[in-house]
């Protein structure tokens, strides 16, 4: 495929699919999104399975401060049905003020299990699926004029979820649900008055998981920063049966009515991302991510410094992996024929780091994307072009997410900032990367079959993928030997 017609498609497709129909079940269900939506085959998808060996606490992370959340009643919001869930509306002078921009509220809306399967949150906590899950949804207005002009970018959107599980009655819930009736179809609207959306969810806003995603419906943009709190809210059976039973995905007029229930999505790949916390308790073992500081140290190294010093004893600060950090975060490369489809070079979140080194104002989107297609157009074939997007693209993200505290620093990522090195300096820190993998597989190894060394996590789970991890790193590494 040229150049140009990559290009073409990059830009083309989202348009062309613009309201394609789709449905949690049959053939227009989640497995077929990326047809129409090719976002939803892409990185950085959501929901996510919440699990332990993926968190890491960072104790910077801020309470969550919310603004102008108690509403008069004297206001009107929408409630609506769009054949996909219940939706209110939400005033923009209500925002979250705790995020490096100002995000402002747009609406909130809910995913549910159905009358006789009470489970149906999108968000899971080691596979445990809670009944149903709120989601207050938020553009940065700091840079866009409106959510429209945020939804796809890649600091756009802040959603704030809230488990919801059955217990005791929530009389919030009731300020809406007992309108319910009037939206039993799809696209019914009616006016309701405001209340205050705070009591919606959980007492505590300091504790909560944290992670780059997406939106969880077509066209599954990366553009949400998430914030899901720790601590479900309660409903009543009552109150969830008439969330869960009351409406339809089809139209008033249609004859045979469509129950809208089992709105969830299924849990995506985690991909190289890990799950901030802000709490400490019931993680296995204590791991806080380096400061943006010290990686922005340790990239520096790697640029400019001594490589032979950092091969005789940086190599701790190098790969956090080395450390006996359980679950380090787990990688999972693009299978070979699920090349990120183009579309996801469009929005990938990323950095211009490309032989220069411009950290600072760095971050930016707009120059990636430059740079990538720059890259790109030095190839003209299909195969080649998949390996420029692993070359060029994964490294990149990667990058960004390591200097963001989102993810460990990759072998590949290592080996493309040393490029322009000196070619034995270069070669003596991969080779001492080598030895010390192959150490820390055999360590594994060793714990593995005697259980009193098991690591600090206790997570013998954590300890196989993490094995398998260093493997298939361990062989990258004897390719390089080869190569070079
Ligand atoms: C919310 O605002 C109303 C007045 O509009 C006030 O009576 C009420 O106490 C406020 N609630 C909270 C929790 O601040
Ligand atoms: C959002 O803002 C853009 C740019 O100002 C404008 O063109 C568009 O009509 C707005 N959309 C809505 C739904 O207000
Ligand atoms: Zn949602």
């Amino acid at each position: 495929m040229t150049f140009t017609l990559f290009f073409i498609i990059l830009i083309a497709c989202p348009i062309a699919s613009m309201g394609a129909k789709w449905t949690y079940n049959g053939p227009d269900g989640e497995h077929h999104w990326s047809t129409h939506y090719p976002f939803c085959g892409g990185a950085f998808q959501s929901p996510i399975d919440f699990q332990t060996q993926l968190l890491r606490y960072d104790p910077n992370l801020p309470h969550i401060q919310i603004q102008n959340y108690n509403l008069s009643t004297n206001e009107q919001l929408t409630l609506g049905n769009n054949g996909h869930s219940v939706q209110l509306s939400l005033p923009s002078h209500m925002y979250i003020s705790s995020l490096p921009h100002r995000y402002s509220a747009s609406q909130l809306h809910f995913h549910w299990g159905s009358s006789n399967l009470l489970t149906g949150s999108e968000h899971t906590v080691n596979g445990k699926r809670f009944a149903a899950e709120m989601h207050v949804v938020h553009f940065n207005s700091d840079k866009y004029p409106n959510i429209s002009m945020a939804v796809d970018k890649q600091d756009g959107l802040a959603v704030l979820g809230v488990f919801i599980e059955i217990g005791d009655s929530n009389p919030a819930f009731d300020k809406f649900l007992k309108y319910i009736n009037g939206i039993k179809y799809r696209d019914q609207k009616i006016q309701v008055p405001a209340f205050n959306i705070r009591e919606l969810l959980p007492t505590r806003l300091d504790e909560y998981y944290r992670y780059d995603g997406s939106l969880t419906t077509p066209p599954c943009y990366p553009s949400v920063l998430w914030t899901v709190f720790r601590k479900p809210v309660t409903i009543s059976r009552k109150q969830f049966l008439a969330l869960a039973s009351a409406l339809y995905a089809s139209y008033a007029q249609e004859s045979a009515p469509v129950p809208l229930h089992g709105n969830y999505r299924k849990p995506q790949l985690t991909d190289n991302r890990v799950i901030l916390v802000s709490f400490k308790d019931g993680i296995h073992g204590i791991i806080s991510v380096a400061s943006p500081f010290q990686r922005r140290q340790v990239i520096q190294k790697l640029l400019v410094g001594d490589l032979a010093d950092l091969a005789d004893d940086g190599l701790s600060q190098l790969l956090p992996k080395l450390n006996p950090l359980p679950g380090a975060a787990q990688k999972q490369h693009w299978p070979k024929n699920k090349v990120p489809s183009n579309t996801v070079v469009k929005n990938m979140p990323t950095s211009p780091y490309m032989g220069t080194l411009d950290l600072n104002n760095g971050l930016c989107f707009e120059s990636l994307e430059k740079n990538v297609i720059r890259q790109l157009q030095r190839y003209h074939v299909k195969g080649q072009m998949v390996q420029a997007l692993r070359e060029v693209i994964f490294p990149e993200l990667n990058l960004r997410s390591y200097l963001d505290c989102k993810s460990d620093l990759d072998l590949e990522t290592i080996r493309q900032l040393v490029q322009g090195r000196p070619r034995d300096e270069a070669v003596e820190l991969e080779q001492s990367l080598t030895k010390a993998m192959r150490r820390q597989v055999r360590k594994q190894i060793k714990r593995q079959r005697n259980p009193n060394l098991k690591s600090i996590t206790g997570h013998p789970q954590a300890t196989i993928i993490k094995e398998r991890n260093l493997e298939s790193s361990y062989n990258r590494l004897q390719q390089v030997e080869r190569e070079d």
